[in-house]
């Protein structure tokens, strides 16, 4: 195969030094990404470690109630009898007024179920003699705002586009990959990043996206390692690994003749592609016979 660019193994050693040094630098920018959202988004859920349920309730928010219900469903459960709870989680399902508190005596609850507690002294508590203390704990968890996801979203449009656009371009250089899965793994970041971008505003409308956001951010994490390692392999061991060592079937593999995976699957989108277009004519010729003369007849039934 003849290749238009210089491979990655016979730049010159200044450039692999620069390419080398930049794919390190992303690489650890890339791990304390991940330990910072362990942190943030891993805790959110109250429990350590990555889960489904941290990234609905960092999006979608926890709609299982107010924290005010929670803690009174929860360890605050012994402070009050059932009645004051009930009458507590009522005023808030009710809104959480200011005029109710005082009307619907749940001052009083609070007073003396709560203050003896919660009061100024003691300042690792909320001082729940302050309305808007109290008040606080009334609001619905609704997870991001869309003010923070627009926020985020367009830093991280323009700032991963970006690293993506030189550890591409460090990998476009490489010869172990055939043109086909190179312009896969190139452009397959990108469509991650937006289906990444995409799913977290999906998962603030709808829980059942949180998956998406999962398989889209490791999707983009598989794309990212394998275009580093790819390229640092070819870059600096390049006769133990792709001739001599494992990687040796890679350079049989893209040379061969038969027909590749991406082959394979692209002859599949083809065959899809025409069977549509029967389908679709089917499909129209039903509703002119059948779907058309349905719904004309429905309409004058109703104007009768
Ligand atoms: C015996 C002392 C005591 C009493 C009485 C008490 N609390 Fe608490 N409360 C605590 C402690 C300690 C915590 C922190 C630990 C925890 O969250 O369980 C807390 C935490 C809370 C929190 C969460 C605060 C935060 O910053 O997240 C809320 C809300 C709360 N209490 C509401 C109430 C309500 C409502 C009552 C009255 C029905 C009440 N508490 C009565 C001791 C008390």
């Amino acid at each position: 195969m003849t290749t238009k660019y210089t491979p990655l193994k016979d730049h010159d050693t200044p450039i692999k030094v620069l390419f080398t040094g930049y794919l390190c630098t992303v690489a650890i920018g890339y791990l304390f990404a991940l330990i910072q959202i362990l942190f943030t988004h891993g805790m959110a859920d109250g429990k350590f470690g990555l889960s489904v349920d941290d990234i609905v309730y960092s999006y979608y928010g926890n709609r299982s109630g107010t924290a005010l219900e929670v803690k009174l469903n929860g360890s605050m459960k012994d402070n009050a009898s059932d009645q004051e709870r009930f009458a507590i989680m009522k005023w808030v399902r009710d809104g959480a007024d200011a005029d109710d508190y005082k009307d619907d005596g749940i001052q009083k609850i609070i007073e003396t179920r709560c203050v003896a507690c919660h009061n100024k002294d003691t300042a690792s508590l909320p001082d729940f003699t302050k309305f808007d203390a109290l008040k606080a704990f009334t609001t619905q968890d609704e997870g991001a705002t869309f003010s923070s996801l627009t926020r985020v979203s367009h830093i991280h449009l323009f700032g991963i586009s970006f690293i993506f656009m030189f550890v591409g371009l460090i990998f476009s250089f490489a010869e172990t990959t055939s043109t086909q899965y190179k312009c896969i793994a190139i452009g397959m970041p990108y469509a991650f990043l937006i289906t990444d971008i995409l799913s977290w505003w999906l998962t603030k409308i709808h829980p059942m996206f949180a998956w998406l956001v999962i398989f889209a951010g490791m999707g983009m994490g598989i794309s990212f390692a394998f275009m580093l390692v790819t390229s640092i392999l070819e870059m600096w061991l390049f006769k133990p690994v792709f001739i001599d060592g494992f990687g040796a079937g890679y350079l049989q593999r893209r040379d061969s003749p038969d027909a590749s995976i991406a082959d394979r699957v692209w002859a599949v989108l083809k065959a899809l592609a025409r069977s549509i277009k029967p389908v679709a004519l089917f499909a129209k010729e039903q509703w002119l016979i059948h779907g058309l003369p349905w719904i004309k007849d429905l309409l004058k039934s109703l104007k009768k």
